[in-house]
C-alpha cells in the first residue's frame, strides 16, 4: 500500500518535471538567421545575421536631425568671445548652432553647464571643457586625415557619445584577473584563458586584447608562410591573443569572420574581402587616437575617470561602431557640420593646459587624492 502511493507520487513527479522541461525548452527559439553571401559560391564566405538582433540595432542606430544651418556671414567667434582656440573661424551663429547640438549629443541631462561655468563661459574650469576642447580637434582629425577609414561618411560627436558623456564601449589597461586571496594569477603566463571575462564576452580567451594592439603596436599576424618553424617565432599564447582581438572585431561590428577574411586562407590579403583593408586602416588609426588624444589627456581627467592603473579611458572600434559594420549604418552626419572635418587641426597647444578643481562640485569629484600626477 505505501509503495503504491510512494510509486503514485513518483509518477507524478516524473510526468510534473517531464512537462516543466517541455515548457522550458518551449522558451528557447532557434534565432531566425539572414544569410548575406559575400564570397564567390562555395567559399563559405556567408555573414550570418540574427534577425531579432538586427532589428535593435536598426532602432538604436536612428541619426539625430541636425539643426538648420547658420548663416556664415557676420562676425567671428573669435573675435566676439574671449577664449575660443579652435573654433575661432565660425560666425557667431555657426559656433552657437555648433554649441547647441554638442549639447545634445553630449550632455542632453547636464546642459550647458556639464561643461561650464554658465556665470563666466569663457573659464576653463571644468575638466569637462578641457576635454571636450581636444575632442573638437580630434574629430577634426579622424574626418580629415584618416578618410582611408572613415571615408567621406566621417564622425561627429555623436557617433561616440549617443547622448552620454561617457561614450558606451571604452576601454582601461587591465591588470589581471585576481585570485581570491587578492594576487594574480599565474601573472604573466596564462593572459587569463579559462577565466571568465567579459571583455571576451566570457570566451575562453585573453581578457585584453586591447593593449598589445589597439594602444601598442604588437603584432597581429602570426601565421607562418613555411611548412617549419624558421623565422615564425610566433606561439601558440599570441595566436590566442590574436583570435581574442579577432573576436572583439567581429562582436564590435556585428559579423563573423568570413566579412573580412576567407577562413580557408586568414593571412592572405588577395583572398580577403575589401573590408579587411579597411579595417586594417582602422586598426592604425584607433593606435593613433588612443596615443596622441585619449592617452595625452591623463592629466585632464579627474582621479575618479582613470582605470585601474592609473590610465586614461581609451577606445576602439566598438566605440565608434557599436554593434553596426559601419556606424549608423553609414548615414552621415558630418555633411551637416564641415566644421568638425579640417585638415591640420590637430594642434598639441592644450597639452601644457592643466586642470585644478575650481568648484566644490570639482572637488568632490575628484576626492581626497588630488589631481592626477603624472
Ligand atoms: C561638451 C562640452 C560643451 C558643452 C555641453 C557646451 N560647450 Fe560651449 N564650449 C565648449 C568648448 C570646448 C569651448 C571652447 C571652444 C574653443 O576653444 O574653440 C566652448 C566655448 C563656448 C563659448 C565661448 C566663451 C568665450 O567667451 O570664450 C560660448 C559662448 C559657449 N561655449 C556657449 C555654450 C552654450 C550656450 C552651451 C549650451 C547650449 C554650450 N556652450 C555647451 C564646450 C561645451
Ligand atoms: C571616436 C570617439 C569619440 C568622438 C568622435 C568624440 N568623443 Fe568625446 N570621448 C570619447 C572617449 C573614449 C572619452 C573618454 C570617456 C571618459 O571621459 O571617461 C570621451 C570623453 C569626453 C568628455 C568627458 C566626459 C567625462 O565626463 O569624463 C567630453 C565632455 C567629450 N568627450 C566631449 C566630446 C565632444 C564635444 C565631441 C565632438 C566634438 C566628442 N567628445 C567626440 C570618445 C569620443
Ligand atoms: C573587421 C574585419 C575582420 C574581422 C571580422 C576578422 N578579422 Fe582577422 N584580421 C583582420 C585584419 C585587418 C588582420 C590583419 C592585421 C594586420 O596585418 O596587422 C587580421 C588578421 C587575422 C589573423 C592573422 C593572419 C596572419 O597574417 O597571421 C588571423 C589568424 C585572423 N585574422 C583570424 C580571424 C578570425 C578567426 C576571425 C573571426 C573570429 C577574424 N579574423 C575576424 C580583420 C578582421
Ligand atoms: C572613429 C570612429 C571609428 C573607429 C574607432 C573605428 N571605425 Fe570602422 N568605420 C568608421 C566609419 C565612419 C566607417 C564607415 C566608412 C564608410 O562609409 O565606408 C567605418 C567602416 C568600417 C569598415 C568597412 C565596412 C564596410 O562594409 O565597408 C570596417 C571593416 C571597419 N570600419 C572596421 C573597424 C575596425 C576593425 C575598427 C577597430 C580596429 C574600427 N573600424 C574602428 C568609424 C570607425
Amino acid at each position: 500500500m505505501i509503495s503504491g502511493v510512494k510509486l503514485g507520487l513518483g509518477l507524478v513527479g516524473a510526468v510534473g518535471a517531464t512537462l516543466l522541461g517541455i515548457a522550458m525548452l518551449s522558451q528557447f527559439q532557434a534565432p531566425s538567421l539572414e544569410i548575406v553571401q559575400r564570397g564567390y559560391r562555395g567559399t563559405a564566405m556567408q555573414v550570418n545575421y540574427n534577425e531579432k538582433q538586427l532589428a535593435s540595432y536598426l532602432a538604436e542606430n536612428k541619426v539625430p536631425a541636425s539643426l538648420p544651418q547658420a548663416p556664415a556671414a557676420g562676425p567671428k567667434a573669435g573675435a566676439v568671445y574671449k577664449n575660443v582656440q579652435v573654433l575661432g573661424d565660425l560666425s557667431v551663429g555657426q559656433f552657437t548652432r555648433l554649441m547647441v547640438s554638442i549639447t545634445s549629443w553630449v550632455s542632453p541631462k547636464q546642459g550647458c553647464a556639464y561643461c561650464h561655468n554658465t556665470a563666466n563661459m569663457a573659464e576653463d574650469s571644468l575638466y569637462t571643457k578641457i576635454v571636450s576642447r581636444r575632442m573638437f580637434q580630434m574629430t577634426q582629425h579622424i574626418n580629415a586625415d584618416w578618410q582611408p577609414h572613415v571615408q567621406g561618411t566621417g564622425v561627429t560627436c555623436y557617433t561616440c557619445h549617443r547622448g552620454n558623456p561617457v561614450p558606451n564601449n571604452i576601454w582601461f589597461n587591465d591588470p589581471g584577473p585576481r585570485s581570491p586571496s587578492g594576487g594574480m594569477i599565474s601573472a604573466g603566463a596564462s593572459t587569463g584563458q579559462n577565466l571568465a571575462a567579459a571583455s571576451t564576452r566570457y570566451a575562453s580567451l585573453p581578457y585584453d586584447p586591447f593593449t598589445p594592439f589597439l594602444e601598442g603596436d604588437h603584432s597581429i599576424r602570426v601565421q607562418g608562410d613555411e611548412a617549419l618553424p624558421g623565422s615564425n617565432r610566433h606561439s601558440i599564447k599570441e595566436a590566442e591573443w590574436t583570435f581574442s582581438l579577432m573576436n572583439y572585431f567581429g562582436n564590435s561590428l556585428g559579423v563573423n569572420c568570413t566579412y573580412c577574411h576567407n577562413s580557408r586562407a586568414f593571412s592572405d590579403w588577395s583572398q580577403s574581402t575589401p573590408a579587411k583593408v579597411t579595417a586594417w586602416h582602422g586598426i592604425q588609426m584607433t593606435r593613433d587616437l588612443n596615443g596622441d588624444y585619449l592617452k595625452q589627456l591623463a592629466n585632464a581627467w579627474p582621479v575618479n575617470r582613470l582605470g585601474p592603473t592609473g590610465d586614461s579611458p581609451k577606445l576602439a572600434c566598438a566605440t565608434c561602431h557599436q554593434g553596426v559594420y559601419k556606424p549608423l549604418y553609414g548615414v552621415s552626419m558630418l555633411k551637416d557640420f564641415p566644421e568638425l572635418a579640417r585638415p591640420g587641426a590637430a594642434g598639441l597647444a592644450y597639452l601644457n593646459a592643466s586642470w585644478t578643481p575650481a568648484s566644490p562640485m570639482d572637488q568632490e569629484k575628484v576626492g581626497e587624492q588630488g589631481k592626477p600626477s603624472n
